[in-house]
């Protein structure tokens, strides 16, 4: 096992990147906000099998949560998540302050924003979330400067507006997708997974379920994508889970797709009581 370098500070962790830097190594980040599980360690794993030196970043972002949403409660485990890092042979943990990162308060001054692809899909929902997303992101590609980073496909909307914002703004950096990790169910791993009760847990299984139907309807030569989001979303109410939106979009513009379009991703988000839960499928079909 690794032992891994644990920071909570930037002077040092500069420090020590630097001399990285300047032995060549290259250098992966893993940005995250915690409570880790197997979607995050598979980044991690990917990262280490790419990158001399991994990185991995926990810090719960206040700028990216709305204001009745679950800053407050949302899920900690650091010592956990330490033993874990330290098993999938992460190098360095860098868990900054909000001080650290917001010396001056979450009332910032300079933003990061992808303005229209931020105002889509979960965008609609939670504005200025993916504000907060980008800003936090920028700070940690230039604290840290990695050759690589890592997000994951299961929040897609969030890799492609980050993939967007590092080209946009000529990062030299190359960003990699990592495909989502699921339980047996097909429910998507994630941190907020800990807030279902047994009932919603059960509800939850219905979404990558029914994005697979959805899928196949498409592959199926089914081309009325309006048609086939509402009959999705009728589902996913019928179950009991209650649908912000199912979308299916041109995965390069994540515009909603139009007949001609072969290179499709379905987004959907749902919520299982209070806990809101997203998911996607990638489509491909030929005409
Ligand atoms: P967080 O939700 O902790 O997720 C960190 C990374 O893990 C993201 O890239 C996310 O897409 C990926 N991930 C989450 N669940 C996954 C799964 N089931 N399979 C594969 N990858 C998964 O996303 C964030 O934090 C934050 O917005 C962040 C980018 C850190 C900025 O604050």
């Amino acid at each position: 096992m690794t032992k891994m370098q644990l920071f909570d500070s930037l002077p040092l962790l500069r420090a020590t990147l630097a001399a990285y830097k300047l032995h060549g190594k290259t250098i992966g980040l893993v940005p995250t906000m915690g409570n880790l599980h197997a979607g995050h360690l598979a980044l991690v794993a990917t990262a280490r099998a790419q990158c001399d030196v991994v990185i991995t970043t926990i810090f719960v972002n206040p700028l990216q949560f709305g204001p009745n949403e679950d800053l407050a409660r949302y899920p900690r485990s650091f010592a956990a998540d330490i033993k874990n890092l330290e098993q999938s042979a992460c190098d360095v943990l860098y868990a900054p302050t909000t001080t650290e990162i917001y010396p001056h308060g979450t009332v910032v001054h300079t933003k990061i924003s992808v303005p229209e692809l931020s105002a889509l899909h979960c965008g609609y929902t939670r504005p200025g979330h993916f504000d907060g997303v980008c800003t936090v992101v920028a700070k940690l590609f230039n604290i840290i400067q990695p050759d690589k980073a890592f997000f994951g496909y299961k929040d897609y909307q969030q890799f492609h507006l980050i993939s967007t914002m590092v080209s946009d703004l000529q990062i030299p950096l190359q960003v990699y997708g990592i495909a989502t990790m699921r339980e047996s169910s097909g429910l998507a791993l994630s941190s907020r997974n800990v807030y279902l009760s047994t009932t919603d847990r059960n509800n939850a299984a219905a979404l990558f379920a029914t994005l697979q139907e959805s899928a196949l309807q498409i592959m199926g030569g089914e081309h009325n994508f309006r048609q086939i989001e509402a009959r999705a979303s009728g589902t996913l109410n019928k179950v009991g889970l209650k649908t912000d939106y199912v979308h299916i979009c041109n995965r390069s513009t994540l515009h909603l797709a139009s007949i001609g379009d072969t290179d499709l991703i379905i987004l959907a988000a749902v919520y299982a009581g209070t806990t809101r839960l997203i998911d996607n499928i990638f489509v491909q079909i030929t005409i």
